[in-house]
């Protein structure tokens, strides 16, 4: 799954707390992207509401996404001992701190300047801020030379979409990618369309719970995030809640492409 589509039913919640005034934000790249008519509505648009909430409350994202923790298996998965790792979309790096242990050096792209800040902090009080680059940069453009690293990355960022991603996106992954190397998307949300391009699925079984921080934060982000379940989290009164309850798909599925030698 990717953060441009609603999480659970129509997203209400998120959506309210944006209007077309918060448009402001983007960059002149970020609009051509994002708002390529000129004009939106995040009320309407929850693909725009995530955006804008990448913008103007990166930290209630950061809450989120550390609740909606990976599948274990997925960074087991993923190859060690690469030479160089590229992560697009790293956002506040839900998967960035788990490729530090991969790679000699990753290079982490995340257009959202307030996440890029995020990201950096984290990275310093890990201890990590030497073997990580932390740049700007969007999938259809990525600032990187061909054949640069072994592992290319995505974790709940790509989509078929052109804005984040598509066709040139998904080439330019493969274009940073050295011959031999592997393109991975994890968290897929589009299995068909990439398996139309090549691309080969896993999937690691076993129950997922969101584990928010309290039980108090369960309520909080659902409340924002999956409303229709809202109530349920309630009652159940705990700060961990199964993926299943929240009406979302666990962070379980990757999806691959080992480039030809
Ligand atoms: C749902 S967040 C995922 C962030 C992080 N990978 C994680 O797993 O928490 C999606 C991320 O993709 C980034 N993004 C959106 N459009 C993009 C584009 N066209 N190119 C690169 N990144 C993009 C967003 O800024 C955001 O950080």
């Amino acid at each position: 799954m990717t953060r441009t589509e609603a999480p659970a039913g129509p997203g209400r919640e998120l959506r309210r707390r944006y209007t077309s005034a918060d448009l402001g934000v983007f960059t002149r790249d970020e609009a051509h992207r994002f708002v390529p008519r000129g004009a939106g509505d995040p009320q309407t648009d929850m693909v725009l509401a995530w955006e804008l909430l990448y913008r103007l409350e990166p930290e209630l994202y950061d809450r989120l996404a550390s609740a909606e923790r990976l599948h274990p298996g997925l960074v087991s998965w993923l190859p060690r001992d690469v030479d160089r790792i590229a992560e697009v979309g790293a956002g506040t790096g839900r998967l960035t701190v788990e490729l530090v242990e991969r790679g000699q050096h990753v290079v982490a792209v995340e257009p959202v300047l307030p996440m890029r800040r995020i990201l950096r902090r984290k990275l310093a009080a890990a201890g990590h801020g030497d073997r990580v680059r932390v740049v700007s940069g969007f999938f259809d453009q990525l600032p990187l030379p061909g054949d640069f690293a072994g592992l290319v990355v995505a974790c709940s960022a790509f989509t078929p979409s052109p804005g984040h991603g598509g066709e040139a996106g998904l080439a330019e992954m493969e274009r940073v990618c050295r011959p031999g190397g592997c393109v991975v998307i994890i968290w897929p949300n589009h299995l068909d369309w990439l398996a139309a391009r090549g691309y080969r699925h896993v999937s690691f079984p076993g129950p997922m719970s969101v584990e928010f921080g309290s039980y108090d934060e369960a309520v909080e982000l659902a409340e924002i995030f999956y409303p229709k379940a809202a109530g349920e989290v309630r009652r159940r009164g705990r700060p961990s809640v199964p993926f299943e309850v929240l009406g979302i798909n666990p962070p379980r599925d990757l999806a691959f492409k080992v480039l030809a030698q």
